[in-house]
């Protein structure tokens, strides 16, 4: 039988053509959203995926949401933590909102859905969960202290949670996309965009379906022994240690 899949913010740019790649792998795949609902709607139409909307920075919603996609779906034997969003500014002009929302949507949600799904993994002896970092939560990036901070904190998650759910049949890994040609990378302005692409050694954007080839992967049978591990899918930007 097909295991059940949720992505998170899974109806738009990396999210879907995550949900795109694990169901044409035979997944049963919930595509969470937050509140765009033409997307919602495209997306279940041109993927054929249930799409579930709740606040990924809200644990009860998660909750909420996550007993109606097993009662309709399944058990959630795989997740990707991929929802989040950028409020970019200078330090000194960061508010203190735009630091929360940022570390909420981007962190906290991991944990919230995390939470909320590892016990019924470790029951059945069986999970894949893959969290969606970035290049900058690994070198850090002017205008991102939040983002970048929400980000590198999702690689420690991952570092730490995959010690524990080893012996459960439980992986854990993060995946550090550079930069990806979606909606969230377009919004950079043009300049600053031009100046980043051309320290790309690839000399172009990543695609999305870049990604999402590495989230299947990852959440397949055969990757049983890869745990605890940092991708980084970047065209050689930044090559981590
Ligand atoms: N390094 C050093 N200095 C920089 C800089 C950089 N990368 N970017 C800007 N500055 C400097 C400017 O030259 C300027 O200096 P002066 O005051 O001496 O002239 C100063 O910082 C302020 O610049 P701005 O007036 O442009 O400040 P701003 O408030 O309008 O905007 C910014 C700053 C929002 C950070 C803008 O530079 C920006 O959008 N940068 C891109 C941030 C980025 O990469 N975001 C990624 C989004 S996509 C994503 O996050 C997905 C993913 O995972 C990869």
């Amino acid at each position: 039988m097909s295991r059940t899949a949720l992505v998170t913010g899974g109806t738009r740019g990396i999210g879907q053509a995550i949900s795109a790649g694990l169901k044409q792998a035979g997944y049963k795949v919930a595509a969470n959203y937050g509140g765009n609902e033409d997307a919602a709607k495209a997306c279940e139409e041109a993927l054929g995926v249930r799409c579930f909307k709740f606040d990924v920075s809200d644990y009860d919603a998660v909750g909420a949401g996550i007993t109606d996609i097993e009662s309709e779906l399944g058990p959630i034997e795989v997740v990707v933590n991929n929802a989040g969003i950028t409020w970019d500014g200078p330090f000194h002009k960061m508010t203190q909102e735009q630091w929360q929302k940022v570390i909420s949507v981007d962190l906290d949600s991991a944990f919230n859905v995390t939470r909320q799904v590892w016990e019924g993994m470790r029951e059945r002896g069986f999970g894949r969960v893959i969290n969606i970092s970035s290049i900058n939560g690994q070198k850090g990036q002017f205008g991102q202290v939040n983002y970048s901070a929400a980000k590198a904190g999702l690689i420690g998650f991952t570092k730490a949670l995959a010690q524990e759910g080893a012996k459960k049949g439980i992986t854990v890994n993060v995946v550090c996309p550079g930069y990806i040609d979606t909606e969230m990378v377009r919004a950079v302005p043009e300049n600053v965009l031009e100046s980043i692409i051309s320290t790309i050694p690839v000399g172009r954007l990543g695609k999305a379906e870049e990604i999402a080839s590495m989230c299947t992967y990852l959440a397949s049978d055969e990757a049983a022994f890869i745990t605890g591990a940092t991708m980084t899918v970047n065209g050689a930007q930044y090559i981590a240690g």
